[in-house]
């Protein structure tokens, strides 16, 4: 059995045990090309050196979260290659130290702690003290608790770092984008649709009034990530900036640290036969954000380097779901954004 095809028998298994709550049914919904937006010619074998070869990035900026693990990690890494200056957060300086220093190129560390909202400030704070303007944001960190209801400062955890960090910081950083081009690539998952609540988001979750199942926290802050890109696509329509959203694929990176034993372990030993390594898993959201065949792509979600659609029940393109989660998002950061 191919790589691709051995992949595609058993991906599916690992992801349940990782998703923790897979529920599958017959109508569990699929993606299909987007018929709205041309498709590129990378698929899930592609790497993130693949689809930045002979692409001319050098004198942009680009600034990655997370950049000191995984997919961060590989993004920061293939961009200063390239030529690009990445500004890299970790979630103290020291780790976006190390991570920034062992990569060739022009790089900056900055301290980002995502569950903490001045922490998204100062790090903004500290971009518009460098005077550049941004060529790519790829809000990348994350984290997938694989656990019950943690509450911090009142807002559940999952939700807060994935998404609420991100949104004050996407927004603050919103004056410093290029406006010939600039783009925002939030990494989402496909959680969004395989984990998340069937009613989507369900707000009064967030501050744990109503408790979700465990696997449902993820799904639903995955879900965030594409809304809070499909609602900004909206706001930037014709700014000369786009948001785009992507889902990196099931990636052997350090995303299962938090996962019972057993699935961590399992993780390690057949990670290596279907899960893409971080070279493969960072090729969608580096194509997404450097590519000429991504430029004026708006409000796409993208699989394996393309745009698609999500079939069946599913909220990834839920606009006035989308509308909402801003309303009450500025809401909870109140102050911050
Ligand atoms: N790997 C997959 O199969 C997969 C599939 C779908 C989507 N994704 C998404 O891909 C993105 C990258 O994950 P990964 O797979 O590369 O996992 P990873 O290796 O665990 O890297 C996650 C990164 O996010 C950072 N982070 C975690 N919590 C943070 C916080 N509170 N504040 C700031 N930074 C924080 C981590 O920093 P520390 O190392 O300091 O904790 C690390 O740099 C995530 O958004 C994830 O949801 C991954």
């Amino acid at each position: 059995m191919s790589r691709l095809s051995r992949r595609g028998f058993l991906q599916f298994s690992v992801a349940a045990a990782l998703a923790s709550t897979a529920a599958c049914s017959e109508d569990e919904p699929e993606t299909s090309p987007d018929s709205r937006f041309p498709q590129g010619g990378f698929g899930a074998g592609a790497t993130a050196e693949a689809v930045t070869e002979g692409v001319n990035l050098s004198g942009k900026t680009a600034l990655v979260t997370g950049c000191n693990s995984g997919l961060g990690y590989e993004t920061l890494s293939v961009l200063a290659q390239r030529g690009v200056h990445v500004i890299g957060t970790g979630r103290t300086l020291e780790k976006a130290q190390q991570a920034c220093a062992s990569v060739g190129g022009k790089t900056t560390p900055l301290a980002l702690e995502l569950a903490d909202f001045q922490s998204a400030v100062d790090c903004a704070d500290a971009v518009k003290g460098m005077g550049v303007q941004l060529d790519m944001v790829i809000a990348n960190a994350g984290i997938n608790a694989f656990g019950e209801l943690i509450l911090v400062d009142g807002i559940e955890r999952t939700f807060r770092v994935n998404h609420l960090g991100h949104f004050v910081l996407v927004n603050q950083l919103l004056p410093l984008m290029n406006p010939q081009g600039g783009r925002i690539v939030h990494v989402g998952s496909r959680s969004a649709y395989k984990q998340a609540p069937p009613e989507g988001i369900v707000f009064d979750s967030l501050n744990g009034d109503v408790v979700l199942e465990s696997g449902q926290y993820y799904g639903q802050s995955k879900l965030a990530n594409a809304l809070f890109s499909l609602q900004l696509s909206k706001q930037l329509a014709g700014s000369g900036v786009t948001s785009n959203v992507i889902h990196p694929g099931l990636v052997q990176t350090n995303i299962a640290r938090n996962a019972p034993a057993v699935i961590r372990k399992g993780f390690e030993w057949v990670g290596p036969l279907i899960a893409k390594t971080p070279a493969e898993g960072a090729a969608t959201q580096v194509y997404v954000a450097a590519s000429p065949d991504v430029a004026g792509i708006n409000g796409a979600y993208f699989e394996d380097c393309n745009p698609v659609t999500v079939n069946g029940p599913n909220h990834v393109f839920d606009e006035p779901m989308a509308q909402k989660l801003w309303q009450v998002s500025t809401q909870m950061t109140d102050g911050y954004v």
